[in-house]
């Protein structure tokens, strides 16, 4: 699912599948981790929220960044707007296009109006990144870099 990076062919298929699998892992542990320490903050559980908060700087600064970092997700910043710029239009064309469909044909509308919403959004990331890469190119030509 989605844009994988160019994890070196170095490594074994099983690893780079584990590789991915491990990031999306770790990612998804971060957000939630992170979305804990908002509640127990607002269940005035300060210090359950730092222990979340700090977990979940651990999960991405160490767990995530390491594996990202064999798995070489980031590259130039041209190359990393590129990347952005897939995923962004994988989610807009096929994941929530998909997902709204399908709850408004299950009847889940309040599920297709919140993908609907997303999707939406992701096209306004899009468009930003757009530009942004855009701006970058001539930039570059500009300045004579690229
Ligand atoms: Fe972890
Ligand atoms: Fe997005």
């Amino acid at each position: 699912m989605g844009i994988k990076p160019s994890i070196p062919q170095s490594i074994s298929a099983r690893s780079r599948r584990n590789l991915m699998t491990a990031m999306k892992d770790e990612a998804f542990t971060y957000v939630k981790l992170k979305l804990f320490a908002k509640a127990a903050r607002r269940h005035g559980h300060t210090e359950l929220a730092e222990l979340f908060d700090r977990t979940a700087d651990h999960e991405y600064l160490e767990h995530f960044a390491k594996v990202a970092s064999l798995a070489g997700l980031t590259g130039t910043d041209e190359q990393n707007l590129s990347h952005a710029i897939q995923e962004e239009s994988f989610e807009i064309d096929q994941l929530y296009m998909v997902f709204a469909r399908e709850a408004l044909e299950d009847g889940d509308l309040e599920v297709a109006g919140q993908f609907s919403q997303i999707r939406h959004d992701e096209a306004v990331h899009r468009l930003a990144f757009e530009e942004a890469l855009a701006y970058l190119q001539t930039h570059d030509l500009i300045m004579g870099r690229a």
